[in-house]
């Protein structure tokens, strides 16, 4: 089974860089309180009873601290964590693997749970419920199903998108808890903080910038103040200020906004090719050219919380804030064009 076990952690300079930032402890872990605070006192509470935790659904976009959270939990409990994803579980064989080998009060890490296939997931639900797992064992006339005991462990689903869980799943997770954007206060912190373990000067004015700009993500912001670092040991004098953090974001076409090349070409799509919308997701996909997973996990998030864009019923919308962005003077001019490009 052990292949089957991954770290969670590659080995490649990035996840390594990532594995450095990673906080270890909800002490050093900034932002989404009334997450934490739940967290705490769940935690505290089954500490005190000495029972397991409780099985916890943790959500939100890519790069917020899903992952992290797990390990923080994992530590303070002081169990092992042991991680896996939906889309690594081929056959219910290898979660039956997985499950017989925890020990007690162990947290077993499911990424990507929302990729789990049907069956594999119904032997989860035994398992989850009273630490149970039915296994069928031989073939044939003499198939039969053994029930075995599991120990008491808690699982940690972590997905990006918790609207493709069946009902039967997220209902047997007690705990769910959906993590949000930080605000740039709380970016700003966190970029310090990694600033001060990655040795790198750095002026709290140029941390907010680098937070300003960073979609509201811990993982994007630690990427951005990397590059920014390069940008100041070759072209400053090593001190990441304001004003040259700004320099490195433009010259990596990151906006004041935050808005990178793709944001704005899905925004000037829908503008020049839709006409402002309603488009479907799946047109839009092959006109930006990029997976609509992609669309919908990683970049739809941001621009519909920034006011860019409108998930209606017919398809993506355009926003007046959309059209200002990409300087198109009004909705109605930009309907014009397109209707002029359809006509020669
Ligand atoms: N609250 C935080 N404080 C400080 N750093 C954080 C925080 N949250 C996340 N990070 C940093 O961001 C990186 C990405 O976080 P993490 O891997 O936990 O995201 P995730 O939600 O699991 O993303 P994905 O959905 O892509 O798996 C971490 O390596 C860590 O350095
Ligand atoms: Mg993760």
């Amino acid at each position: 089974m052990s292949e089957r076990l991954i770290s969670g952690e590659l080995s490649s300079p990035d996840a390594v860089f990532e594995t450095s930032l990673r906080p270890s402890l909800f002490s050093d872990f900034t932002g989404q309180a009334k997450t934490r605070e739940r967290l705490e006192i769940s935690l505290q509470a089954a500490k005190q009873r000495s029972e397991s935790l409780d099985h916890i659904l943790l959500s939100g976009p890519p790069g917020l601290g899903k992952t992290t959270i797990a390990h923080i939990i994992a530590k303070t409990m002081g169990g092992e964590l042991k991680c896996t994803s939906g889309p690594t579980l081929e056959k219910a064989g290898d979660l039956a693997g997985l499950l017989t080998n925890l020990e007690p009060g162990d947290i077993l890490f499911i990424d990507e749970i929302h990729r789990l296939q049907r069956t594999i997931e119904e032997y989860l639900y035994p398992a989850m419920e009273d630490f149970k797992l039915d296994i069928i064992i031989d073939q044939g006339p003499n198939a039969r199903s053994v029930r075995l005991n599991l120990p008491q462990f808690t699982l940690i689903g972590a997905t990006t998108r918790s609207g493709l869980l069946t009902a039967p799943l997220l209902s047997r997770f007690p705990i769910k808890e959906r993590l949000d954007y930080y605000t740039g206060e709380e970016l700003q912190k966190i970029v310090y903080r990694a600033g001060g373990i990655l040795n790198v000067q750095i002026t709290p004015e140029g941390a907010l910038e680098i937070a300003r700009r960073s979609r509201g993500t811990p993982r994007i912001a630690n990427n951005l103040l990397r590059r920014v670092r390069d940008y100041a040991q070759v072209k400053g004098d090593g001190i990441i200020t304001a004003e040259l953090a700004d320099k490195a974001l433009a010259m990596l076409e990151i906006d004041q906004d935050g808005l990178d090349e793709m944001d704005k070409r899905i925004l000037e799509t829908i503008i020049n090719k839709f006409a402002g919308g309603p488009v479907g997701i799946s047109s839009l996909a092959v006109a930006v050219g990029e997976e609509r997973d992609t669309l919908e996990e990683v970049y739809e998030p941001y621009l519909i919380m920034n006011g860019y864009l409108n998930r209606t019923p017919q398809g993506r919308v355009v926003t007046p804030l959309s059209y200002k962005k990409i300087g198109v003077s009004s909705i109605s001019s930009s309907r014009k064009t397109s209707i002029q490009g359809n006509l020669f």
